[in-house]
């Protein structure tokens, strides 16, 4: 562009009122000020949480759902009103929240207590102290006070995952040796296997009541996201309709509200970016595919060559054949490139189990086929909408160095 053009661009934008009018309502950590269509699980909550208020210890509770369901929104929303109460009263109850899914901060034991002392205002060092020490720390600051202290370990199965369950026995039991105060733990969880798994004695421990988060249906996710449409937009900016489509969209594998959301901030986004005045109906689908674009590549990002070189040979062969792509031919061709890229090959089995991986990870689907010239195979689709898949090959074929 031209610098006279540049400027006129700049003046136009400036000029040009922006369709939002809190971009940060719409955005993943914002919190609601109100909580629709979870009147049940927050008369529970409350009813199972009231006790601390009078200083007694409440069961632990355990919190799961699918994603999107409300939990994290739900929980946070309660317990800063449970909180709201004992400050008013000057009640010595606090709270503390921890994402686990959070990188450095709950990836080991040591750095969950850490992170735990932390909150509670003392500090610890990164590294460095045992894990023993790091307990007596947390204990100490703790019992120092006559308090109360509600633990909530959000997305917990990612901590346990990483560190194994005995850390929730550990926690529960701290209780037993605390003279002046007492913890209680809430566990949150989108993985409903999760609970399954646990050692008998942990879930025991954890499990005292649970409540479930079930999904919501198209109209209340409607609701949901109308709510913070007012918030989020300068009025009369959104076309009829834009609201139930993203709602339905939202509903179609089980009722996501973060999805919606999601998805009319991001319709939003291309409106502005093409410069128009609405938010238009076939935004939408822009709007999925992009989210789905920026998902994808997203997760291969973050995966070994390995990885990536499988999932290219298997958009390679199924961009040039019709039909189901099979293991064995997935397997010639990433041997091929290998060569190409200086990259050791694996064995047809290692790479199996990365189309398993694959096949979790939601990015192809597979099925089981016992014959065939390779024996046991599998025969291999990919879920990627085809615009996509165009651009993700390409990102992965630059990233190789095969293109
Ligand atoms: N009942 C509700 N009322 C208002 N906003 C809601 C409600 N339920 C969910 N939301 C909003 O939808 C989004 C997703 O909700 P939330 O983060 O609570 O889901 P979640 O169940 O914790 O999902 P995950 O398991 O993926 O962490 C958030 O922006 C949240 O504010
Ligand atoms: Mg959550």
């Amino acid at each position: 562009m031209e610098k006279g053009a540049l400027t006129d661009f700049f003046r136009s934008y400036l000029g040009k009122e922006s369709l939002f009018l809190d971009k940060g309502a719409l955005q993943p950590n914002y919190l609601p000020e109100k909580i629709l269509h979870r009147g049940d699980q927050l008369k529970q909550l409350a009813n199972i949480l009231a006790p601390c208020l009078k200083l007694q210890k409440p069961s632990n509770l355990f919190c799961y759902g699918k994603t999107g369901t409300g939990k994290t929104a739900t929980i946070r929303y309660l317990v800063n009103q449970l909180i709201n109460t004992a400050n008013k009263d000057k009640i010595p109850l606090m709270s503390i929240y921890v994402n686990c899914r959070l990188k450095r901060i709950a990836d080991t034991e040591y750095r969950l207590i850490a992170q735990l002392t932390r909150e509670l205002g003392k500090e610890i060092p990164i590294t460095g102290l045992p894990t023993d020490e790091v307990y007596r720390v947390f204990f100490n600051t703790i019992d120092a006070e006559n308090q109360f202290v509600l633990i909530i370990l959000d997305e917990i199965d990612q901590l346990i995952k990483k560190t194994g369950d005995n850390i929730i026995y550990t926690l529960v039991r701290i209780n037993e040796d605390l003279k002046n105060s007492q913890i209680s733990l809430i566990g949150i969880s989108n993985d409903l296997l999760f609970v399954d798994n646990l050692d008998p004695r942990v879930k025991s421990s954890l499990c005292g009541e649970d409540l479930v988060f079930p999904p919501y249906n198209a109209l209340q996710i409607r609701d949901i996201l109308s709510e913070r449409a007012g918030r989020a937009f300068r009025a009369d900016v959104i076309e009829n309709g834009v609201i139930e489509k993203c709602s339905a969209y939202a509903a179609r594998e089980h009722g996501d509200a973060r999805r919606a959301i999601e998805l009319l901030r991001v319709a939003a986004e291309i409106s502005e970016r093409d410069n128009l005045d609405q938010i238009r109906i076939d935004q939408i689908d822009r709007a999925e595919e992009k989210i789905e674009h920026d998902h994808v590549l997203d997760i291969i990002a973050n995966q070994p060559k390995q990885f990536q070189l499988t999932l290219y040979s298997i958009i390679s062969i199924s961009s040039t054949s019709n039909g189901p792509v099979f293991t064995g031919e997935v397997y010639e061709l990433y041997h091929q490139l290998c060569d190409r890229v200086n990259l050791r090959p694996l064995t047809q089995r290692r790479v199996s189990d990365i189309i398993a991986e694959q096949d979790m990870l939601g990015i192809i689907n597979t099925k089981v086929l016992s014959k065939g010239r390779y024996g046991r195979t599998r025969d291999i689709s990919l879920t990627i909408n085809p615009s996509t898949l165009l651009s993700v090959k390409k990102i992965l074929g630059e990233g190789l160095e095969l293109s």
